[in-house]
């Protein structure tokens, strides 16, 4: 059910869990759909999917300090819980959980949760420990909502393949769902990164869908190697003067491990700079 009033807004995770509890007590099904805030459409599309599996959501917004590197923008990173709490009244939701750090890291804590290898490649080569921070963060909200389902979307591939595979490996008992990429209309994926693009780099930004389009369209008409793939998305994104290429590359859609064509379902991921923002995109190709 959609509520269309005002979520609640929890703050401690004892909170959570009592309301977890009550949720489930009464028989409903609960989806989580985990965020940083600074919410858009494709944090919506989240909880919409989320009410496709269950009774009741529960979003909660968290600017995670760990999952930063030093050089990073977590200072920066948007914030405004009351602009977040009125762009979720569009699709509804039972609940927001919005905790301090100290709720989430209290004093004292020794406990990490790290997902070997298939946090080496990609985004965990250029942001060591990242998804150390993600998957830690990720086990605390589970542990706090404990919901039946938890939303995800594609954008992040290598975020959900990761948090996936925790949940499989730790017994979560959790279902873990990925939701598509939602695009702005010129095809930029949707981030809360996106706002600090100037003018020029946001135009440029669209190199990113143009060049995965661009390797789509080449393994249609009929290229299967790696390396010509890889190759023309990579002289899309440098005709850009702002782009600073992080990396493009073809991987194995279910263990990440490079590939040397295009064969069953392979993920082409790329990672690019304007000035200094970091963004992501990445499509599946699939070949017989
Ligand atoms: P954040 O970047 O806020 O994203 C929250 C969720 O929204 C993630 O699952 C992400 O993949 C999804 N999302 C972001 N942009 C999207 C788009 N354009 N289309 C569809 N889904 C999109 O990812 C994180 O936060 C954090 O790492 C988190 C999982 C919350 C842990 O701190």
């Amino acid at each position: 059910m959609l509520n269309p009033t005002e979520p609640l807004v929890i703050r401690s995770v004892v909170e959570l869990q009592r309301w977890s509890d009550e949720t489930r007590a009464a028989g409903r099904r609960i989806a989580l759909v985990p965020t940083m805030g600074a919410l858009h459409e494709g944090h919506l599309s989240l909880v919409q999917h989320g009410y496709r599996h269950a009774d009741r959501v529960v979003v909660s917004i968290f600017v995670n300090p760990t999952q930063f590197g030093p050089t990073e923008d977590f200072a920066r990173y948007p914030r405004d819980l009351v602009r977040d709490l009125e762009s979720l009244r569009k699709v509804g939701s039972d609940a927001v959980f919005a905790p301090s750090v100290e709720e989430i890291y209290p004093n004292g804590d020794a406990t990490w949760v790290n997902v070997e290898r298939l946090t080496a490649t990609l985004c965990g080569r250029s942001r060591p420990n990242h998804f150390r921070g993600v998957t830690t963060v990720v086990a605390r909200l589970l542990h706090a909502a404990r919901p039946h389902v938890a939303l995800f979307g594609e954008k992040d591939y290598q975020q959900l393949a990761v948090i996936r595979r925790m949940a499989r490996d730790l017994c979560f008992g959790v279902e873990i769902i990925g939701a598509p990429i939602v695009r702005e209309p010129d095809g930029l994926a949707m981030s809360s990164r996106n706002v600090f693009l100037s003018p020029r780099a946001r135009q440029q930004a669209t190199a990113l869908n143009a060049a995965l389009h661009e390797a789509r369209a080449l393994v249609r008409a009929g290229v299967r190697e790696a390396g010509a793939v890889v190759a023309i998305a990579r002289q899309r994104i440098e005709k850009e003067p702002l782009a600073e290429l992080d990396y493009v590359e073809l991987v194995d859609a279910e263990n990440l491990e490079p590939v040397r064509e295009v064969r069953g379902r392979v993920l082409l991921a790329l990672a690019v700079r304007f000035e200094g923002t970091r963004l992501i995109d990445n499509t599946l190709l699939e070949a017989p």
